[in-house]
């Protein structure tokens, strides 16, 4: 079987360069210093900051021209329902909480994904689990969660502002394969009166065995499951599922016609991977966890089935793009790949709180260059398949 690491090729690593004040100050102080925990000032910061439309003010204070980039150019409808501002998403991880969608959004991003979110609270793996090098993070976090219920107190705020939220799903640790299929029921039940869209999450490499919910058997009846509640709540929320960079590629079509085969709207490309070959480049060889980031293989990776997805299926099925954006060209390529949306995580430790504008307002230079009108129109105008 072929692997879609060996359809990629390897180019040199490419942290991007910059003397913001972010760059200078905070970056260096970040180096070498608890990953996890300065991630979790950050979203607290943020979780403050979003507190009020006042407080928010502060947070512009951080940002480049002290304003949330708006355009109508950069303006995403996924169906007649849902619109997001720009195709900008924070990815899942960076708020298990939803409790710092408000100051995300301040910042320039459209939305984020919440989660992964579990049923019951569960701590997680040992620490330590979150490490940086170069732009590149392993994490081995394992969903740490504060449960469905904690994060539903929060996720209420977010949607009485209007920000859309993708809530993304996953099983508790304790719950076996077999019976994983409740464990996203009950969080859909619990959740869906706050979700933009559903993300359901069978590729973290952190949880032992929840990456075998891609196989056929499991995800079809998880889709089904979620598919027949929706239908009893009389709802409708676009499906997507995310899946692994580390999937052959017959593997990634049982997932893409499953997913065609159970009306879901789409997938997210991608998690993180477990390529050791990548691990030891950084000097992580044999540790356990999942790698993202400013990687150029890894970029490539998840680049190439953004395409291989959009292209197979004509567009058919919506992707949401994410791993290793960090800059505009990033964000373009990603899209003009297939991606509909795109999402950051790593990308916001390596540039700081401007990412977010930066990314948009270099979108806007490309549409300009290329002649586009709108961002919708550049989704997947350089896929192979064209
Ligand atoms: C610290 C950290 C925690 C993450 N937690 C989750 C998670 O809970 N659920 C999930 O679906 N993906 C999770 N991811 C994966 C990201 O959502 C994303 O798919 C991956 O990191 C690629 O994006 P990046 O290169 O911008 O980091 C996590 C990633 C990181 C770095």
């Amino acid at each position: 079987m072929t692997c879609i690491h060996h359809a990629l090729f390897a180019t040199t690593t490419n942290v991007p360069t910059e003397s913001s004040f972010y760059h200078r100050n905070v970056e260096p102080f970040l180096q070498n210093r608890d990953s996890e925990r300065w991630h979790i000032f950050a979203r607290h910061a943020l979780a403050i900051a979003g507190f009020s439309p006042l407080t928010a003010q502060f947070l512009k204070l951080c940002i480049d021209e002290h304003t949330r980039f708006c355009d109508p150019r950069l303006r995403i409808t996924l169906d007649q329902k849902r619109t997001f501002d720009n195709p900008l998403l924070v990815g899942a991880g960076w708020d298990k909480t939803g409790s710092a969608a408000y100051g995300l959004y301040t910042l320039g991003f459209a939305g984020e994904e919440t989660g992964t979110v579990v049923p019951l609270p569960q701590p997680g793996n040992q620490k330590p689990r979150q490490e940086v090098k170069d732009g590149v993070c392993l994490n081995s976090l394992g969903f740490n969660s504060p449960g469905m219920l904690a994060v539903q107190q929060n996720v209420y705020r977010a949607q009485n502002l209007g920000i859309p939220l993708g809530i993304n799903i996953g099983k508790n640790k304790e719950t076996s394969l077999e019976n994983a299929v409740n464990d996203y029921v009950a969080v859909l039940r619990c959740l869906y009166l706050y979700a933009t869209y559903i993300a359901i999450n069978v590729s973290s490499p952190n949880t032992v065995g929840l990456r075998d919910l891609q196989q056929t058997k499991f995800l079809a009846d998880i889709l089904q499951a979620l598919n027949d509640t929706m239908r009893e709540l009389g709802i409708l929320l676009p499906l997507f599922v995310k899946i692994s960079p580390d999937l052959t590629f017959q593997q990634l079509d049982e997932v893409i016609d499953t997913v065609l085969l159970q009306h879901a709207a789409g997938i997210i490309a991608a998690n993180t991977t477990t390529n050791e070959l990548l691990k030891a480049a950084y000097g992580w060889q044999g540790k356990s966890g999942g790698i993202s980031g400013n990687d150029p293989t890894y970029k490539r990776m998840v680049l190439t089935i953004v395409d291989y997805i959009f292209s197979k299926t004509k567009g058919q099925l919506q992707v949401i793009g994410v791993g290793g954006i960090s800059t505009a060209d990033d964000a373009w390529n990603m899209i003009t790949h297939g991606a509909s949306l795109v999402q950051v995580v790593t990308g916001i430790r390596n540039i700081g709180p401007s990412i977010a504008g930066k990314i948009n307002r270099g979108l806007m230079k490309q549409l300009d260059k290329e002649g586009i009108d709108n961002i919708i129109n550049a989704v997947g105008i350089h896929a192979s398949r064209n």
